[in-house]
């Protein structure tokens, strides 16, 4: 080969780029596209169809509006944490034994991305 450190430098830059990536929920690096079909088969008939809370399904303490500050004011690893486990004494259900991990943060993604 004529060029072995340039092709050495590749390798080098693909496996430090495969290792660099963790999992975030910037949009632009999830799945929007899952984690919105994710949102409509599970969350939408309590949520609604643009996140505020006004599903076709109601309860009492009420359906959290996922636009609101109240909502969004919390830190990513929080929302994280309700969906995950669900809230105590509330109809939010704990998602982590039906969505895995992968599956959460896209949908958190996308719902983060609905218009306020
Ligand atoms: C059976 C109805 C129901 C379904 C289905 C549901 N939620 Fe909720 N959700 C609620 C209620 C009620 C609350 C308000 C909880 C509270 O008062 O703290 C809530 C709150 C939330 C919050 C705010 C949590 C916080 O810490 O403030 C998020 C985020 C959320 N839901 C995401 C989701 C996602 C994502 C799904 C689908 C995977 C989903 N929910 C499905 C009823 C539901």
């Amino acid at each position: 080969m004529k060029y072995p450190s340039l092709y050495v430098l590749c390798v080098l830059t693909t496996a430090y780029c495969l290792m660099a990536s963790t999992p975030s929920l910037a949009a632009n690096e999830r799945n929007l596209v899952r984690g919105k079909k994710l949102y409509e088969k599970y969350c939408l008939a309590c949520h609604g169809p643009q996140g505020r809370g006004d599903g076709a399904v109601q309860f009492d303490p009420p359906v959290a509006d996922l636009t609101s500050s109240d909502v969004l004011l919390k830190p990513d690893s929080r929302l994280l944490k309700s969906i995950h486990e669900g809230r105590p004494n509330t109809a939010m259900d704990a998602w982590k034994s039906r969505l895995s991990d992968e599956a959460i943060r896209d949908v958190l993604a996308y719902l983060l991305t609905l218009p306020r």
